[in-house]
């Protein structure tokens, strides 16, 4: 049983605020992933529940203890980093095993439980090469067993993919996520990358400048972010944000410039103003090729096949949208469209501070 929480906490570097106010947790047995840009805070978080550095401000709590003066080693937690952090002059084995030379393990102990591991993640084959000797992909996998061996309550994980080529990334996604469900152990999951936040976590938090942006299920997030930046980091192609003004003609409301119809219960739900000024956003997948010819009318930049879905960038005046369609009716570049959003999926955002009306 392993939980982490964070309370209201703090960490300058001289003039940088690394973490303001930072809040969330994580529950037993969950996966949770920090994301966010570089430099937002995600590995200084992370470093805070390892011990690897103390609040300022504020608490890391793990099972419901504060952590404040509490020595690394007595954490529970193991740590995977992005360069993986091997011993390079030691074999895979020796990398493998030092967890339990450090706790004392018998001999024949460590020996079963290195063979367990390295049979568990295919590493038996290469157990007396040393790191250099070993792919990228193998590499990352000594770095996750000997975080197993520590046999940790906690495991934190840094970027531990970033080294890794695209189709061995996606596939050790698919590991990291299997082995901790069947381990069931609370993980603190750190990237830059919003496709693994997405595809990897029970909960994603979202991080910007030090502050939590958002908290939620990866599906919550993407189809009800709280704010516009939660909104624009998440989901690529990124979603379409459109400045326009409410106007209201035959009892309609419309969004101008782009001659959008918008549901009245949604103007009211939300009491948008005649001639306010509003932010939407609308994803890719959300908007319709519309028959005939709108007033407004989207001429097609490019053109993108994606297998089972054809992604296109259009411009009408000096505006943009990214368009996902059906392969079956492909458009040319150079097309004339017209487009418009599925009602019940535009979100409203704040044109000033970005949040999110509802
Ligand atoms: N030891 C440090 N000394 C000075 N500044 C630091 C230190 N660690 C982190 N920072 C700064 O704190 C901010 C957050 O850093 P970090 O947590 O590493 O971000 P991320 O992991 O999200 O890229 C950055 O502006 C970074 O430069
Ligand atoms: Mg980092």
């Amino acid at each position: 049983m392993a939980t982490i929480q964070f309370e209201k906490v703090c960490k300058t570097f001289g003039p940088t605020a690394a973490l303001r106010d930072v809040e969330f947790s994580a529950g037993d047995g969950e996966f949770v992933v920090l994301v966010g840009p570089s430099g937002c805070g995600k590995s200084t978080a992370l470093r805070l529940v390892a011990g690897l550095g103390e609040p300022d401000s504020g608490r890391v709590l793990i099972d419901g203890r504060n952590m404040t003066g509490v020595a690394p080693k007595d954490r529970g937690c193991a740590m995977v980093f992005q360069s993986y952090a091997l011993y390079p002059h030691w074999t895979v084995f020796d990398n493998l095993a030092f967890p339990l030379k450090l706790r004392h393990h018998r001999k024949d102990h460590i020996e079963e439980r290195v063979k367990k591991i390295a049979s568990e993640l295919r590493l038996t084959d290469v157990l007396t090469r040393r790191p250099k000797e070993l792919s990228g992909g193998q590499r990352q996998r000594v770095a996750v067993g000997r975080a197993m061996a520590a046999d940790p309550g906690i495991f934190l994980f840094d970027e531990p993919l970033s080294n890794l080529d695209a189709p061995l990334r996606a596939s050790m996604r698919v590991e990291i996520v299997t082995r901790q469900k069947s381990m069931h152990k609370t993980t603190l999951y750190v990237t830059h990358d919003q496709a693994e936040a997405l595809t990897m976590a029970d909960r994603v938090v979202v991080l910007d400048q030090g502050r939590v942006q958002g908290i939620g299920h990866p599906e919550q997030l993407y189809r009800n972010p709280p704010n516009r930046f939660v909104a624009s980091f998440l989901g690529r192609p990124t979603i379409n944000l459109l400045t326009g003004e409410i106007v209201e003609t035959d009892g309609k409301f419309l969004l101008n410039p782009f001659d959008w119809v918008l549901p009245n219960d949604v103007v009211s739900r939300l009491q948008l103003e005649r001639h306010q000024t509003v932010q939407v956003g609308v994803r890719a997948e959300d908007l319709i090729l519309t028959a005939g010819k709108g007033r407004v009318t989207w001429k097609v930049l490019t053109r993108e096949f994606l297998g089972d879905k054809l992604l296109y960038h259009t411009q009408s005046g000096e505006w943009n949208l990214a368009l996902l369609a059906s392969p079956d009716h492909s458009l040319e570049p150079g097309a004339t469209i017209s487009i418009g959003p599925e009602p019940a999926k535009i979100m409203f955002f704040d044109v000033n501070d970005g949040h999110r009306l509802a």
